[in-house]
């Protein structure tokens, strides 16, 4: 009797090992490989569903483990022991065996059943509960902004529909459950009773033994408890095989190029923009539209146009990160498509727009992208964005935590390190999206000389206003709606940009296209936007479009760049004059 225990026990044991070793691994293992799958995946990819989506599939590689170390994986286990038992009883009671050989049926269909009906409850309670996650995922990060404009009082009935939404579904799902299980039950106690009501009439009938009917009792037990696990398992591995198919789904989307055929050891930066187009969803307008450019390697060149003009989407491009739906980006003449991620972010820097930092130290997020950088190449870096000598200021210097998101630090401080580590690396061609947008003037100046200085060797391209740095452009493209509306020598294009003030275009401008670019955007609707008055512009658009004038402006820029009045049309360039375009967008363009 102690052996059997001694036994019993010792084989539990080792069976509990073995799940739980297999269900490590494969944790480790699928963890592992969804990590990698996510960071392959093409940014838009990732932009197609919300991030409370992604955070749930490493919820379902939990699921995957449970599933295979716990109750469901035993139950598989024990499984066919209920077949064995079932034969034994046949041996023992024929009388009676029947009754579970019908049973059987029963019990799977039902199973089955509330697999079914489970999975359906199962999806719509994690769709409301990942809507629910989104939310406050969403107000957590936005937390200055709705405590500055206290706006928890119009979230609140947002979050108690999602809240109440997400209950409801809980609740169905809860009773479905419960009803199934309870379903289990009783046919498990019909089961009980069926079997000793004909094993009394079969012993009355002397057809059978008690001895045989305890026997019976005992193993139809042991049979029946599977069973009725099986019901209730079910949901267990209903979220199991949903999971596995979301995991499935994920992996077999196609992920960014890994490799690339050909090595382009260090690019020189010339960039051309072969008529591309794109738009973020197939039945909207092109956000970017038969855009062409092209910029020779070196040089500082600027892109500027109106809020929405399609700036940073093209930028993005250029950088590979999105996939245009005509058209073709080239880097020293080669197709960048045919380049890995890492290598075009080797290649070309970039400073978003929105300056995104992660938790870690500065060090860490200025050499992020190369942890090999020598301590020579961050100073460097850090220097030339203008933020080295505030770093060294601080007790930890470079080892200081700039916490969550880097919200220790001030925006300005945010940009500069967003800029020092575009620098790291010294990328072929540096794309920077309003790098001045949080800088005071000092730092916007220190800025200038060191897109000046980098000009000279590599491809800059900005996405700014400011007449600072528009002040050291060599050539500029302005976008209107997506279109290229006006291109070439920022001294000549300037100008017309900002040389007089906004809305007051009286006479016929004209267009260019340094890449014979059709004539953009004639429509009347652009022609009655020109003459628009700017009082209902915006803020920011107020400052981006502030003339030279205003003191923001570059007076040695200014003496370079007469407006277009004080410049007579007979001493514009022989490109402006050969393109006369209708009465344009050139204050429309300027923002
Ligand atoms: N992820 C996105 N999904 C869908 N539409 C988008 C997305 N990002 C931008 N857009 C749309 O694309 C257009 C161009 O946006 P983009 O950010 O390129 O403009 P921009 O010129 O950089 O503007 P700004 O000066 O305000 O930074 C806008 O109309 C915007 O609504
Ligand atoms: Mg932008």
């Amino acid at each position: 009797m102690t052996l059997v225990v001694i036994f019993d026990y010792a084989l539990r044991q080792s069976r509990s090992r073995v799940m739980q070793t297999v269900a490590l691994r494969v944790d480790v293992l699928i963890g592992r490989n969804l990590f990698n799958k996510v960071t392959e995946l093409p940014l838009q990819t990732l932009e197609s569903q919300p991030s409370a989506h992604w955070q749930s599939l490493f919820r379902d590689v939990d699921t995957v483990r449970n599933a295979l170390s716990g109750a469901s994986a035993i139950l598989v286990a024990d499984l066919p022991f209920a077949i064995l038992f079932l034969g034994l009883i046949f041996i023992i009671a024929p009388a009676v065996a029947w009754v579970l050989l019908i049973i059987l049926p029963v019990f799977t269909f039902v199973a089955w059943r509330s697999g079914n009906v489970m999975a359906a409850a199962n999806s719509e309670e994690r769709q409301t509960s990942q809507s629910r996650d989104s939310l406050i995922a969403e107000m957590i990060s936005g937390r200055t902004t709705v405590k500055a404009l206290a706006l928890d009082g119009a979230m609140r009935p947002l979050w108690e529909d999602k809240h109440a939404d997400n209950i409801e579904k809980s609740i169905l799902r809860g009773s479905k459950t419960d009803t199934y299980s309870n379903i289990g039950a009783s046919l498990g106690m019909v089961t009980s009773i069926a079997v000793t009501t004909i094993g009394a009439i079969a012993i009355i009938d002397q057809r059978l033994t008690i001895g045989a009917l305890i026997a019976t009792n005992m193993l139809s037990g042991r049979l029946l408890g599977p069973l009725n696990q099986l019901v209730t398992q079910w949901r267990t591995y209903t979220n199991f095989k949903q999971s596995v198919e979301r995991l499935g789904e994920v992996f077999n989307t196609p992920s960014e190029r890994q490799e690339s055929e050909v090595e382009l050891v260090h690019p020189n930066g010339e960039i051309t923009v072969e008529n591309i187009s794109f738009s973020y969803n197939e039945d909207q307008q092109p956000v970017v539209d038969s855009v062409n450019v092209a910029i020779k390697a070196g040089g500082v060149h600027a892109l500027v146009g109106r809020n929405g003009s399609g700036k940073t989407t093209l930028l993005k491009l250029i950088l590979g990160l999105y996939k245009p739906s005509e058209g073709r980006v080239l880097l020293d003449g080669a197709d960048i498509s045919q380049f890995t991620r890492s290598e075009l972010a080797r290649w070309i820097g970039y400073v978003p727009q929105e300056c995104v930092l992660f938790a870690g130290s500065v060090r860490d997020n200025i050499v992020n992208r190369f942890p090999e950088a020598t301590d020579e190449q961050l100073i460097k870096a850090a220097t030339a964005s203008g933020v080295h000598k505030f770093i060294i200021d601080m007790p930890d210097g470079y080892a200081t935590e700039i916490g969550e998101a880097g919200s220790r630090l001030s925006g300005g401080q945010r940009q500069r390190i967003a800029i020092a580590r575009a620098l790291v690396g010294d990328p072929s061609v540096l794309l920077l999206d309003e790098p001045s947008s949080s800088l005071d003037r000092q730092a916007e100046q220190e800025l200038r000389r060191t897109l000046h200085d980098i000009g000279h060797e590599r491809t800059v391209i900005i996405v700014t206003h400011s007449p600072i740095l528009l002040a050291i452009c060599k050539d500029l493209v302005a976008l209107d709606k997506g279109k290229v509306a006006l291109a070439g020598p920022a001294k000549e294009i300037l100008p017309r940009l900002f040389g007089k003030a906004p809305g007051t275009t009286g006479r016929k401008e004209t267009q260019t296209s340094a890449q014979q670019q059709p004539a953009a955007n004639p429509s009347p609707a652009a022609a009655a936007r020109t003459a628009a008055p700017k009082a209902s512009a915006k803020p920011r658009d107020q400052a981006k479009a502030r003339p030279p004038s205003q003191p923001r402006a570059d007076p040695q820029a200014l003496a370079r760049n007469p407006g277009p009045a004080a410049k007579p049309a007979e001493n514009r360039s022989p490109a402006l004059a050969r393109n006369p375009g209708p009465a344009t967008t050139a204050a429309s363009v300027a923002g």
